[in-house]
């Protein structure tokens, strides 16, 4: 029986975790959740699965918390403590954005095993993350598919004999528009997306691409491959999550019905692999699967990727500080949908600080890439 800590629990992340421990009473007990607005969701999960702890919003109602069964921990504060409890076997961070930083950290200070979907806190925190596992010898499973799938991929074979790995890409709807196109997507339009249901910074990603240029930088880090050896494929069907290609020529791909439960149950069983809710792949109903290149001249998230990659220091933290920002600005209605490749793209143009392998450090570089990036959204 593992002890399983969900930060984020009320997300698209969390709520298939929640699914997942639900599914296998006997391998796992719900010891503690996390969110931030959906308060009412928060409190159902607290009367359906009774975990010992709940972070959440300072205002959090006293009566939701089972007469006192169930511990309140405040704020962000509160999240980090959670995030770094001793009877936390696994802690699920299922997060979004920058801000799973600081709480990804807490957990590998106390050396926890950590199934992390949550890709921004890798880009930004890489110098960090690399020191605080080890120092404390913690281990970080990846729960985002594409890097699930190459983790599964590189299972029992030698790194060094990797020639590349292959990230695929659904493309989003608008792979095939045109720049005249794109300037006219709508968030609504933004916001569906044709083979996954996520949360709504990750579907915007989606459709930018800009998600697989986090990819891109998420999997050098995760797997200490340089850029120049990852390629990106779009795969519109989402049923190879990624490949790793070997000196031999040999390509595993890693395949299935497209389910976040599967790659988020893998990380809580590893290295075992038990039945879970995740259909059963019918390759012969699919009959198809199409790959496309991904041309980084084509497509600009990507190539910035790259270039970050290249340029290492405060860059990665920056595109995605500057996307961020850029998204935000997006679904307010305060920029056009290029006008995200434009923010980013004129932030990059900046000086941007190098970050030492500190939180405060990496905190003031997202700062200051944030504050470059509105002053552009300002002069759109
Ligand atoms: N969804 C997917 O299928 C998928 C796949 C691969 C990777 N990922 C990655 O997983 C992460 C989560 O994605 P998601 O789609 O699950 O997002 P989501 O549905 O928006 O959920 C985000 C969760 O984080 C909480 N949260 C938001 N801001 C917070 C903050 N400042 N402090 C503490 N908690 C905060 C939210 O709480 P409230 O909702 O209560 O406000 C919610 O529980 C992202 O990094 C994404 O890239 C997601």
């Amino acid at each position: 029986m593992k002890n399983v800590v969900v930060l984020g629990s009320t997300g698209s992340i969390g709520t298939q975790a929640l699914e997942v421990i639900k599914s296998h009473p006997e391998q796992f007990r719900l010891l503690g959740i996390s969110g931030k607005r959906r308060t009412e969701l928060l409190a159902e999960q607290i009367r359906s699965f009774r975990p010992s702890y709940v972070a959440g919003p300072e205002a959090f109602p006293e009566e939701f918390l089972l007469n006192g069964a169930c511990r309140f921990l405040p704020g962000e504060e509160g999240v980090c403590l959670l995030a770094s409890l001793e009877e936390a076997d696994i802690v699920v961070n299922g997060i979004s954005g920058f801000s799973a930083l600081a709480p990804l950290s807490e957990s590998l200070k106390k050396g926890k095993t950590v199934a992390l979907a949550n890709k921004e806190s890798i880009v930004c925190g890489k110098p960090l993350i690399r020191e605080l596992l080890d120092a404390y010898g913690g281990t970080i499973l990846p729960v985002d598919s594409e890097q699930s799938a190459i983790f599964q991929c590189m299972n029992g074979e030698k790194k060094e004999q990797i020639r590349r790995l292959i990230l695929t890409a659904s493309g989003g709807r608008f792979f095939r528009c045109t720049w005249d196109e794109l300037k006219k997507v709508t968030v609504e339009q933004a916001l569906s997306h044709p083979t996954w249901s996520m949360g709504s910074k990750i579907t915007i990603d989606s459709s930018t691409l800009f998600n697989k240029g986090l990819e891109i930088m998420e999997a050098a880090y995760l797997f200490d491959i340089p850029g120049e050896r990852i390629d990106v494929l779009i795969h519109p069907q989402s049923i190879v999550h990624s490949m790793v290609e070997y000196e031999d020529g040999t390509v595993f791909a890693d395949m299935s019905t497209p389910d976040m439960r599967l790659p988020i149950q893998y990380a809580m069983t590893y290295p075992d692999r038990i039945p879970s809710l995740c259909r059963t792949l019918d390759l012969a109903g699919i009959a198809e699967l199409m790959f496309f290149r991904a041309d980084p001249a084509r497509y600009p998230a990507i190539r910035m990727a790259y270039e970050c990659l290249r340029r290492g220091g405060g860059y990665p933290t920056a595109y995605n500080a500057a996307n961020e920002a850029a998204v935000a600005a997006f679904v307010q209605g305060r920029i056009l949908f290029t006008d995200i490749y434009d923010t980013v793209d004129a932030v990059l143009q900046r000086e941007i600080p190098r970050p030492e392998p500190d939180l405060k450090s990496i905190c003031e570089c997202d700062r200051v890439a944030r504050e470059f990036a509105e002053s552009f959204i300002g002069s759109v």
